[in-house]
């Protein structure tokens, strides 16, 4: 939810222009973060005062903006040092307007000025305690109280440095929230930090960094005319840095970054980062290491397709090699889950599996549930993060609880994760995202290695999570001599997999042929059983995000106790029927359905005739062993959400009200 992004050069002479350059590229890598109005901010042309454009709307609305309002020339002049800030939003307080967009300012002067992700939970109570001192307010937003708290710090203590009055200042706001700070009363300075939001730092140098780690240092107060001595100075002289919400807006000019952890404050001077949190605890590490990014440029570029989600749905036959390479030995029928297989003794004699997540996520725990619960021979809780929260769901130290979060960033998931570890709860992150929270939080875990996702509806992610899981459970079936036929089956098919999965691609101009025949309708049911009801719970939330038409997915036992009561001749139906051992069961589904006028589209086997006959419109996909079923079956309605959404004018990778990380609870 939000992107920031914030860049700084010291000696490395950039222009204005380049610097906005720069700034507008970062917030369209971060746009999936939240995309209903967006800002930046940057110095003056004397250098003596902060100027910002903000815009409702797309980056694309903001860099035109930019265009017409730094035309002259002297924003081409080159500057040695120079910090801007930038935000592309995800409306939670105050709808989307110029006014509450970012960045945020302290007072009329813009001494300070603030980008903000997350939300500042007690922002009333900071609200009311500035009033008072005579602060007034601009927007309906809780990031403003930032900036005008850190201004009310600034004239109460004027000897603090930049770093410790946003320290203050973080010490007085509750929730979550990534921040980057600018200000005109401490030119070529940037703070940063966060807390429950994602925040990293790319280094660029002309050569290699003299240190893979920055040691943290520990608050004190020291005066403002303290040398910079506490700050690590990196051998380098010309440097640039880069604050972003993720790796995918630093990519293109560093892969050296730092993920900071929760409380970590992030200050640049003299060129100098130095990493700070106010108290020390036992199990803090000496210093932030810094990581080398494994991700490629062209990840996160579209290519040839006209939407990154189209991109995303059509790398599936790679993504899935992907995420079993270097796991999966079809030679020997041997799995290898590098980051749990220490854990794996600890996780067979637990009492029960818990999958959590959101979403898509959680989606792809319902689609291998069965899986598990016959290969692990443990019972296996599928719960919504969110739902699992307010229940106050009762966790047990012998637990073993499964995280599953494409970005590793989502609220809920992270709150569930925190509440399960803190029972003694052993803590397993699925995650795509390297450095994430989920990752770095959990005990051990499975990297789906799908590759970035930029598309804020999630296709490959999917698959990749869904093979991730049947990998854990053909790991815990592994000596299990019962189950040796059944796992060999497995393995079979998912070698077989990518194979099959460019198949059912080719299916994609038939899928767009259906969508016409769709798009002008109201809703969309889609049916199914057993292995392949998560599909229709996924099918149905790509349809719902990505075309705003109403769509349910619905459990085929469950169509007579209510759902069929609106089936007639004119609503429109999707049923999986394949020939699996629910097949009987869901061809009286569809009997009961088509004995009731409708016209079902079917997703069945290629060359089912027999299932055929029952409609005209159908979609065949390869025959594959049944737990897998479910990967096969999602791709068409990935293809038809897209298509219903193209035919309909949707933003098909930036679904109006979403965004792509939920950072807030
Ligand atoms: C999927 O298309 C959605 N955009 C959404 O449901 C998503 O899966 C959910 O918000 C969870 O996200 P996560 O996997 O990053 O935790």
């Amino acid at each position: 939810m939000c992107g920031i992004f914030a860049y700084l050069n010291y000696l490395t002479p950039k222009s204005r222009l380049e610097v906005l350059d720069l700034l507008v590229t970062g917030l369209k890598r971060l746009e999936y973060r939240g995309y209903d109005s967006t800002g930046v901010a940057i110095d003056s042309p004397d250098s003596k005062n902060i100027v910002m454009v903000k815009r409702t709307g797309k980056v694309k609305v903001l860099e035109d903006a930019i265009l017409e309002h730094f035309s002259g020339g002297e924003y081409s002049e080159p500057v040695m040092t120079h910090i801007g800030i930038a935000h592309t939003r995800w409306a939670t307080h105050g709808v989307p307007c110029e006014r509450n967009s970012h960045p945020h300012r302290s007072d009329e002067g813009n001494g300070f000025v603030v980008v903000h992700n997350g939300i500042i939970t007690n922002y009333n109570d900071v609200k009311t305690f500035l009033a008072k001192r005579g602060y007034e307010f601009e927007s309906d937003t809780d990031t403003e109280v930032f900036a005008k708290l850190v201004h009310h710090l600034w004239k109460t203590h004027p000897t603090y440095s930049f770093r410790e009055l946003v320290e203050q200042a973080i010490l007085q706001v509750e929730g979550a929230f990534a921040i980057a700070v600018k200000s005109k009363h401490f030119p070529g300075e940037c703070v940063a930090s966060r807390r429950s939001s994602p925040l990293l730092v790319g280094i660029k140098t002309k050569t290699r960094l003299a240190t893979d780690h920055i040691p943290i240092l520990y608050g004190k107060v020291l005066p403002r005319s303290d040398s910079t001595s506490e700050f690590m100075p990196l051998e380098e002289k010309e440097v640039e840095y880069f604050f972003a919400s993720d790796a995918s807006a630093v990519i293109e000019h560093t892969n050296r970054v730092i993920y900071l952890e929760d409380d970590d404050v992030a200050a640049v001077r003299d060129g100098t980062l130095s990493i700070h949190r106010l108290k020390k605890s036992l199990d803090d590490p000496h210093a932030r290491e810094i990581t080398t990014l494994k991700m490629e440029i062209q990840q996160i570029m579209k290519g040839n397709y006209d939407y990154f989600m189209q991109k995303e749905i059509f790398e599936q036959p790679d993504s899935v090699v992907n995420t079993m390479r270097g796991r999966v030995r079809f030679d020997g029928n041997a799995i290898v889950l590098g980051g749990i297989k220490d854990y794996i003794p600890e996780i067979k004699r637990c009492r029960r599996l818990m999958l959590i997540g959101c979403g898509t996520s959680y989606h792809s725990a319902v689609a291998t549930r069965q899986l598990l619960e016959e290969l692990t021979e443990l019972p296996v809780m599928v719960e919504l993060a969110s739902d699992f929260l307010d229940r106050n769901t009762p966790i047990f130290r012998d637990d073993v609880c499964f995280f599953i979060s494409q970005s590793g960033e989502t609220a809920d998931t992270l709150m569930a994760l925190r509440y399960c570890k803190q029972r003694g709860a052993l803590i397993v992150g699925i995650t795509n995202t390297v450095g994430s929270s989920i990752c770095r939080e959990s005990h051990c875990g499975v990297h789906i290695n799908a590759g970035p996702e930029i598309g804020v509806a999630s296709t490959k992610a999917y698959t990749s999570q869904f093979i991730s899981l049947v990998m854990f459970a053909l790991v815990m079936s592994e000596d299990r001599l019962s189950l040796q036929q059944r796992r060999l089956e497995i393995l079979q098919a998912l070698s077989n997999l990518a194979d099959q999965i460019r198949e059912v691609l080719k299916l994609d101009s038939k899928v767009q042929e259906l969508a016409k025949d769709l798009y002008q309708h109201k809703s969309l049911l889609i049916m199914g059983r057993g292995y392949n009801f998560a599909t229709c719970l996924e099918g149905a939330l790509k349809v719902k995000e990505l075309t705003y038409m109403h769509s349910e997915g619905i459990m085929a036992g469950e169509l007579k106790h209510g759902p069929l009561a609106l089936v007639d001749g004119s609503m429109p139906v999707l049923m999986i029927v394949l020939r699996d051992p629910v097949y009987v069961k869901c061809m009286n589904a569809l009997q009961q359905v088509t004995s009731r006028k409708g016209c079902p589209v079917i997703i069945c086997e290629e060359g089912d005739e027999e299932t055929k006959a029952f409609s005209s419109r159908h979609l065949e996909i390869p025959r594959t062993v049944d737990c897998l079923q479910g990967i096969l079956t999602v791709i068409p309605m990935q293809l038809l959400s897209y298509h219903i959404a193209v035919l309909r004018g949707c933003d098909v990778d930036c679904p109006r009200n979403l965004a792509k990380s939920v950072t807030v609870e």
